[in-house]
């Protein structure tokens, strides 16, 4: 039986708009009863109305099944804007980012990878408290029981709910004792109450190099915000750049759904970029929505598109990115 789900489109600034109208071509030939409402973040938002963040775009995100977004522009010289997709995941309480790492047919690219990183989307150093001293400055590095809990509960019942066997966790607790001690006790605990599930942990520093050189032993893996952010664009790195990166950033009650790459302005208008990290990311998308069997169909018919060696020039091919929206539909 169809449904209709209402799905917030924000396609941001740069190619966000571009990827996104790509994704949306694949969700109508997909055949789901959407519908799409458009809001406006970024720069462009920030140019027409004095905020990157609209209190419209926040009502229309409330009151949304899901949420596609693309990529903005954040300047770097304008005093006191700060990131509305951070503010986003804040207002929305998306503490979970997550990020599914699976091999595609890429020429020259590493094959069996298939593993997720969870990373903690709300605190640590990303909470930005910077102070200069007199001896030089200090950053405030913050871990609360609270949101330790929700995103180690997140990942136990992210791997139950995908079959997956095990979770590393991932810290530094030899060195910040009580920071990262907090979040492996915590982990411990929880792990106790899903004996199904295996868990190991593992310092950050090793981790990163276990992550090239025995990449297929990663199964889930769970962390803090910034060892999160680090580890995810080495993985990135491994099956196939930023092109095909997607991720999810959910909480209990919503999720918003993008690519790991930013608003590429130089690449902007052109119809030349790879639009398959926001296809992977409407994927993601389904799943959240329960539509995993759709969600399959998207991933099977990307892989094959990219295995016939259809691809955009990111990936060694000619094709445009809407002639490689074509085929992926073709390839349905
Ligand atoms: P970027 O991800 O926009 O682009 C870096 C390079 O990656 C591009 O020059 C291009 O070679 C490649 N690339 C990115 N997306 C691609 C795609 N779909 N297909 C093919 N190649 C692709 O990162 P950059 O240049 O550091 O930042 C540009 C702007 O984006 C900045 O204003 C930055 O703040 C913002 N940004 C926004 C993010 C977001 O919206 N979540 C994330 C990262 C950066
Ligand atoms: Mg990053």
């Amino acid at each position: 039986m169809k449904k209709k789900y209402q799905i917030c489109i924000m396609g941001g600034d740069g190619i966000g708009p571009e990827v996104t109208a790509e994704s949306i071509k694949l969700l109508v030939a997909i055949g789901i009863d959407f519908n799409f409402t458009n809001a406006e973040i970024g720069f462009g938002a920030y140019k027409k109305y004095g905020t990157p963040l609209p209190k419209k775009t926040v009502d229309i995100c409330k009151k949304s099944d899901a949420i596609l977004f693309g990529a903005i522009t954040t300047p770097s010289n304008i005093k006191g804007y700060s990131s509305p997709i951070v503010r986003l995941r804040k207002v929305l309480d998306l503490y979970a980012n997550v990020r599914p790492f699976k091999s595609l047919p890429i020429p020259g690219q590493k094959q069996g990878i298939d593993f997720v990183i969870i990373r903690e989307n709300t605190e640590d150093l990303y909470v930005g408290r910077e102070r200069l001293t007199k001896e030089g400055a200090i950053a405030e590095r913050v871990i609360t029981k609270k949101a330790c809990e929700k995103i180690i509960k997140f990942a136990f019942d992210f791997v139950k709910k995908q079959n997956r066997k095990k979770i590393t966790v991932v810290h530094k607790a030899n060195i910040l004792r009580i920071t990262d001690g907090l979040f492996l006790e915590i982990a411990k605990k929880t792990a106790s109450s899903y004996s199904d599930i295996v868990m190991e942990d593992i310092l950050v520093d090793s981790c990163a190099m276990q992550l090239v050189k025995k990449t297929e032993a990663f199964d889930v893996i769970v962390t803090t915000n910034m060892f999160g952010d680090i580890l995810s664009d080495e993985a990135a790195g491994l099956t196939g750049g930023l092109g095909v990166a997607a991720s999810g950033n959910m909480g209990n009650n919503q999720g918003l759904f993008e690519p790991v790459h930013g608003s590429a302005p130089k690449y902007a208008g052109k119809n030349i970029v790879n639009p398959t990290a926001s296809f992977l990311s409407s994927a993601m998308m389904l799943e959240f929505l329960g539509e995993d069997k759709i969600a399959q169909k998207i991933i099977k018919s990307v892989t094959k598109t990219i295995k016939f060696g259809l691809t955009t020039k990111d990936l060694g091919g000619k094709l445009k990115s809407s002639e490689f929206t074509n085929k992926v539909i073709e390839n349905l």
